[in-house]
């Protein structure tokens, strides 16, 4: 097993591939920064599983939801301790702030127009109901408005991965075609140091996504092995979670304005389609 292991931290570390995490410790935590609306809620349990099997303390485990937390915690409390297991709605900017430098992540990324829908109709069930008949201006102003959660549901990939991101920078580009280099080139810098999975890549949720993501999570982080299948039942089942139990389909016409909400995180899921080919095939084979 361990000779497995270091030949796998010798493949990933030559081929400028996230490192595999033997096991999480304090001095180098594992933090999965969980995209929002991604299905990442059952991988966060199964992270809290992991960690409890091999014996990591509770007081060092920072999973809201699981741990007595609020599920939408956005703030690393160090005060409450040193973490070794990370998992929640953090990005850099939060883990900037807790002053953690080091660590192991894994990112769940997932097409930045689906999650917007499935994000919408979890924070606001109305505006599946009655969009056919809004122009897009009022669509894209019911979409963005205070109170509907919109800070999480566009563009999150996008402010999980860069520091110091406002909304006037998505506003911007969801008014030109052009999405800054700049931008993308950080996002991309962080992504990078991250193992990313699509939880929903495949045909249908089926089992080819499911099994690439697992083999992938498995191989660069040993420790959660357990030789059990991660859950998959509510990460195939995560879209129908929201509110309403299916999103409604939207016209043709305010999807594209999704699309234009969206433009940054569409850019950045373009390069994270191409990265997770680079980052599954080394250590799946
Ligand atoms: C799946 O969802 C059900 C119902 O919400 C819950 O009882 C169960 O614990 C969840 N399983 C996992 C693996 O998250
Ligand atoms: C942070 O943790 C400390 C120690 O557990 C606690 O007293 C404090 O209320 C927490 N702060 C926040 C903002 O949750
Ligand atoms: C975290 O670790 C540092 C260094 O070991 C220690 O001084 C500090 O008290 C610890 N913080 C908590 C909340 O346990
Ligand atoms: C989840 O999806 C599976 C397969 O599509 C289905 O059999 C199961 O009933 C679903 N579970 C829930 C809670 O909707």
């Amino acid at each position: 097993m361990r000779a497995l292991w270091v030949s796998s931290l010798l493949i990933s570390v030559a081929a400028g591939l996230p490192r595999v995490q033997v096991l999480p410790t304090v001095e180098r935590p594992f933090v999965f920064m969980h995209l929002a609306k991604a299905g990442g809620q059952s991988l966060r349990k199964y992270v809290r599983e992991g960690a409890r099997r091999i014996g990591i303390p509770a007081d060092q485990m920072y999973i809201p939801c699981s741990t007595g937390l609020d599920c939408w915690t956005f703030h690393i409390n160090r005060t409450a301790g040193n973490f070794s297991v990370i998992a929640g709605h953090f990005g850099v900017t939060e883990l900037e702030e807790a002053g953690i430098t080091e660590y192991d992540c894994l990112f769940n990324i997932r097409d930045p127009v689906d999650r917007a829908m499935s994000c919408l109709s979890f924070f606001y069930n109305e505006l599946f109901q009655d969009a056919g008949r809004w122009s897009e201006d009022t669509f894209r102003r019911k979409a963005t408005e205070e109170g509907v959660g919109t800070a999480v549901c566009h563009n999150d990939a996008a402010r999980m991965l860069v520091s110091g991101m406002d909304d006037s920078v998505f506003m911007k580009a969801s008014e030109s075609h052009e999405v800054s280099k700049v931008l993308v080139t950080k996002a991309l810098a962080s992504l990078k140091r991250c193992v990313v999975v699509d939880l929903f890549d495949g045909p249908a949720h089926g089992e080819e996504w499911h099994s690439k993501a697992h083999t992938v999570i498995k191989a660069y982080f040993p420790w959660l092995d357990n030789g059990q299948i991660i859950p998959r039942e509510n990460i195939s089942n995560a879209t129908l979670q929201g509110r309403p139990q299916k999103p409604q389909r939207l016209p043709h016409r305010l999807m594209k304005e999704l699309e234009k909400l969206n433009r940054v995180d569409r850019v950045i899921y373009s390069h994270a389609q191409r990265l997770m080919e680079q980052q599954h095939p080394a250590l799946t084979k």
